[in-house]
Formats: structure tokens, C-alpha cells, sequence
């Protein structure tokens, strides 16, 4: 084929995981092609992470204009022109790209727009928006074409239903919010709009919200939620809606009253997108629920294939993205990579208070058969927090049990309170390094800190304690 042009690697889809991949492997000296339909950067830097947290932090300085008076400066939260809110946002985000695009270039990857499918032989064909097709072959190739928002039926987007991807271009604040799904998307959107002024209402089909949280990090999630007014119905199974002819809706739930929305968000979780990648005459296999199916090394059936990110069924997190991208790029390289442990990635959520955690909770760790010594420590007694004026939270610690009693290695680290997304590395770092109480608790924080209250911690588990 003398049209098509030869690379190294090629990479489908512009996300997280296909941008780390690209500029790792450029960084390594391959030559590499980024295919992309829309926007490099991908869910997370357009339509996820990026856009969701310079919301959060909307909210946030509401939150702080309403307690100025606390620090003894007046001011009153008078109007919240929520279109500066947007192209504050957007300007991030534009900025973000830019980056990106400014990396295509300084890094010399070949960025193609256009839809890339793969046939048989590591060929890539990239379909233009304008029809255009060119054909571009990878010695290897890496598939990281993404998620989409997960729709249930009686809830098509459209009006005031909405996913995440319409939320996020909101320019007005609506009055009455209605989240369907109280995972990590509806417990930030939740926690948005309720900061900002709105009436908030989650509606979780299981028996209590962000279900795969300790119980005890999830309890104070949802004490901070009710101090903002919002309304939880657990055990809520949504039976479509009915307009109301004002913009709002009437959202309908078995066996409860219907609930009045302008809004109603959608965050029942996101599927896999393999939709354009075609596929034909590989080896390149899907789940039944439409998951690529790769080996621990991000290998596909498909010799010289690999699939990362959200395609796989994997933690959905831009960072795990990070590491699969470099996971495969290194056993491309045939560098022998040590596969990621899906168990020990470091989660965040930013609704506030934040949460964050790495390693199992105390019911998994039990559940593993692991004898565990647990310690907890609220925030509330920690000096920064309280100068802060932010003491809802707590440090949770889950460590194996030695046989004389003792606390041993570190298993889990699970954090809820002001800023943990930032404080949980030392956590990480400890379980994945798999240390021991012992070591780190010979490690200093700095005073006064809030990641003192994670040194006080493991100091406990030592037997010893300053206080408490
Ligand atoms: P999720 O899977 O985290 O939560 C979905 C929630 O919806 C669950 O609590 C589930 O029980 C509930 N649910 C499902 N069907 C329902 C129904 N018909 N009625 C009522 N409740 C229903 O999914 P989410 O929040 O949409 O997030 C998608 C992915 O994105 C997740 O894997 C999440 O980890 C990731 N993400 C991570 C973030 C972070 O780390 N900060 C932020 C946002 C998303």
C-alpha cells in the first residue's frame, strides 16, 4: 500500500490515556501518530475532570463568600452570574488544549483529525468529518477511544435531562436539581449546585450512595450533604418523567413522590466506546458489556494491539489512563513492565467534603481474610483544619495485624475532609510501598498541617499517641 503512511505506533482517541502514550512513546524515541475525532485532551480535559472541578471551585468560593463573616469580614453571597463561572471554565480548558496540541508538535507526533478504525495488519483508517479518508499503519497500536455517559431508558437527553457532557456547558445555575446516581459524577455535581444555591435531590437505586466508599467515609459524606440541604432518597428506582411546559420536569420514582426538576442529571456511570473502531478481521475482542478485552500487560487479542483507559474494564480514571498508556508503551519497548495494581490506585473524589483513598477499605480487607488493626482520627482535632473553619472529615488507616497484636504493613489509606484529594500521596506512597506502621511512622509532617492528622494516624497504630 504506497499511500499509507508508516509509524512506529499508532494511537485512537486523544484522552488521557491516548495522549500519554503518544508523548511517552515520542519521549522514547518512537515515531507516532495520535488519532483524534474531536478534541485532544478527551473526556477528562473537555467534558470531565477539568471542566467538573473548575465548577467545584465556583462553588467553593460561594461557600467561602457565605462564611467571610465567620474570619470577621462582611460580605453577603448577593448574585452568582454563572456564565463568568463557564468561560472561566472554558478558558481553562482552551488553555489546556493548546498545551496539548503545542506538545503534538514540540514532541513530533503526527496529529491526525479524524475517526481512526483498525482493520487487520495494525491498519489504521482515519475518516475526516469532511469524508476524507487516509491510511496511516502502526508496527504497534494502541486503542484508547474512551467512554460515553451511560442514558437510561425514560431519561433521553434533551431539555433539562442531562449527562455530565451538558451540564458542563450550563451558563445559569437552575434552581431545582435533580441527580440521578449518587457515585463519584453525582456526588461532585450534588455537592456544585448545592453550594451554589440550588435545591438538590440524589436519587441512588442502592441503599446508599457512592456504594463502593468505607461506610465511615461515606457516613460523613452524607451528614456534610444534609448541612447543605441535600435531599438523598436511597432505594429510588426512577419511572421516567413528564414535563411540566416551564423548562422543568416532574421526575417520576416507584413508590415515592415525584420530584420537581429544571434540571436533571444523569450520572449513572459510563460506558465503553468502541463504537468507530471497527475492528473487522482482528483479534481484537469486546465483552458482552462492550469492554475491550486486554491481558495485565493492556494486551489485546490482536498481536501488536493494545487497548487502555476506559475502553478496558478498569478503574475509569484519567491517571489509571496515565499509567496503562505507559504500562503498554514500556511492553511495547519490551522493557518487561510490572503490570498496574488496580487494587492500590489512588481514588479522589471532589465533592466537598473531598474524598480519597488507595488500597482496601476495611469490610474489602476483612474480606480478603487479612486480620486487620483499623485507626480513625477526625479532623475536627486537627489545628489547621479548625483555622481553616473546615473540620467535617476524617483519616482512616487499615493495617495488617501482626501476630503479636500489633499493627503491621499498611494496607489502606482512606481520607475524607478538606483537601485529602491533595494529601493522600504520603497514603499511597505507604501502601503501595507497602511499609509498615512502624516506618512510617518515623516520619515527620509539617506543623501546623492537615497531613499531620495522617502522621497522627499511623502514630496511633504504633500503640502511641501525642493525644487522643
Ligand atoms: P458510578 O458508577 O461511580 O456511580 C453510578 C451510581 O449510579 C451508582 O451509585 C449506582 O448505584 C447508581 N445508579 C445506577 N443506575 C441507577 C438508576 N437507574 N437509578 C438510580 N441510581 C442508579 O458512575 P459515575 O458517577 O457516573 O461516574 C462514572 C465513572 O467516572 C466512574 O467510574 C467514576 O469512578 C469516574 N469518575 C471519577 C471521578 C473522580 O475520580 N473524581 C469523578 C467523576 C467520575
Amino acid at each position: 500500500m504506497p499511500d499509507t503512511q508508516q509509524f512506529d505506533l499508532v494511537v485512537i482517541g486523544g484522552g488521557p490515556g491516548g495522549y500519554a502514550a503518544a508523548f511517552y512513546a515520542a519521549s522514547a524515541g518512537l515515531q507516532v501518530a495520535l488519532v483524534e475525532k474531536d478534541t485532544i485532551g478527551g473526556t477528562c480535559l473537555n467534558r470531565g475532570c477539568i471542566p467538573a472541578k473548575a465548577f467545584l471551585e465556583t462553588a467553593a468560593v460561594a461557600r467561602h463568600v457565605q462564611h467571610a463573616k465567620d474570619f470577621g469580614i462582611e460580605s453577603s453571597l448577593a448574585a452568582i452570574d454563572f456564565s463568568i463561572a463557564q468561560n472561566r471554565k472554558q478558558r481553562i480548558v482552551d488553555g489546556l488544549v493548546k498545551g496539548l496540541t503545542g506538545l503534538t508538535r514540540s514532541k513530533k507526533v503526527t496529529y491526525l483529525l479524524g475517526a481512526g478504525s483498525l482493520g487487520p495488519n495494525r491498519t489504521v483508517t482515519v475518516t475526516a468529518s469532511d469524508g476524507s479518508i487516509q491510511t496511516v499503519q502502526g508496527r504497534h497500536v494502541i486503542l484508547a477511544a474512551g467512554s460515553v455517559p451511560r442514558t437510561i431508558p425514560g431519561f433521553e437527553v434533551g431539555g433539562p435531562i442531562m449527562t455530565s457532557d451538558e451540564v458542563l456547558m450550563l451558563d445559569r445555575v437552575p434552581a431545582r436539581v435533580v441527580v440521578i446516581g449518587g457515585g463519584a459524577i453525582g456526588c461532585e455535581f450534588a455537592s456544585t449546585f448545592a453550594d451554589l444555591g440550588s435545591q438538590v435531590t440524589i436519587l441512588e437505586g442502592l441503599p446508599k450512595i457512592l456504594p463502593g466508599l468505607d461506610a465511615d467515609l461515606a457516613n460523613v459524606v452524607v451528614k456534610s450533604f444534609g448541612k447543605k440541604g441535600i435531599k438523598i432518597l436511597t432505594g429510588a428506582k426512577v419511572n421516567g418523567h413528564t414535563p411540566v411546559g416551564d423548562g422543568s420536569t416532574r421526575v417520576h420514582i416507584e413508590g415515592m413522590d415525584d420530584v420537581e426538576a429544571d434540571a436533571v442529571i444523569v450520572s449513572v456511570g459510563r460506558r465503553p466506546y468502541p463504537d468507530l473502531l471497527g475492528l473487522d478481521g482482528t483479534q481484537v475482542r469486546l465483552s458482552d458489556r462492550r469492554f475491550v478485552e486486554v491481558d495485565a500487560y493492556c494486551r489485546t487479542g490482536e498481536p501488536g494491539v493494545y487497548a487502555i483507559g476506559d475502553l478496558i474494564n478498569t478503574p475509569q480514571l484519567a491517571h489509571v489512563g496515565y499509567a496503562e498508556a505507559v504500562l503498554a508503551v514500556k511492553d511495547l519497548l519490551g522493557e518487561s513492565p510490572t503490570p498496574v495494581q488496580y487494587d492500590r490506585v489512588p481514588w479522589a473524589i471532589y465533592c466537598h467534603p473531598e474524598v480519597a483513598w488507595a488500597g482496601p477499605d476495611e469490610e474489602q480487607a476483612k474480606a480478603a481474610g487479612f486480620d486487620v488493626v483499623v485507626a480513625k482520627h477526625p479532623f475536627r482535632a486537627n489545628s489547621r483544619a479548625q483555622i481553616l473553619g473546615e473540620i467535617d472529615g476524617l483519616v482512616k488507616i487499615i493495617a495488617k495485624k501482626n501476630p503479636d497484636g500489633s499493627a503491621g504493613q499498611i494496607l489502606g489509606v482512606h481520607m475524607v475532609g478538606p483537601w485529602v484529594t491533595e494529601q493522600l500521596s504520603g497514603g499511597y506512597l505507604a501502601v503501595n510501598w507497602e511499609a509498615t506502621v512502624d516506618e512510617v511512622a518515623e516520619f515527620i509532617q509539617p506543623h501546623p498541617s492537615l497531613s499531620e492528622l495522617f502522621g497522627e494516624t499511623v502514630l496511633s497504630l504504633t500503640g502511641r499517641t501525642f493525644n487522643g
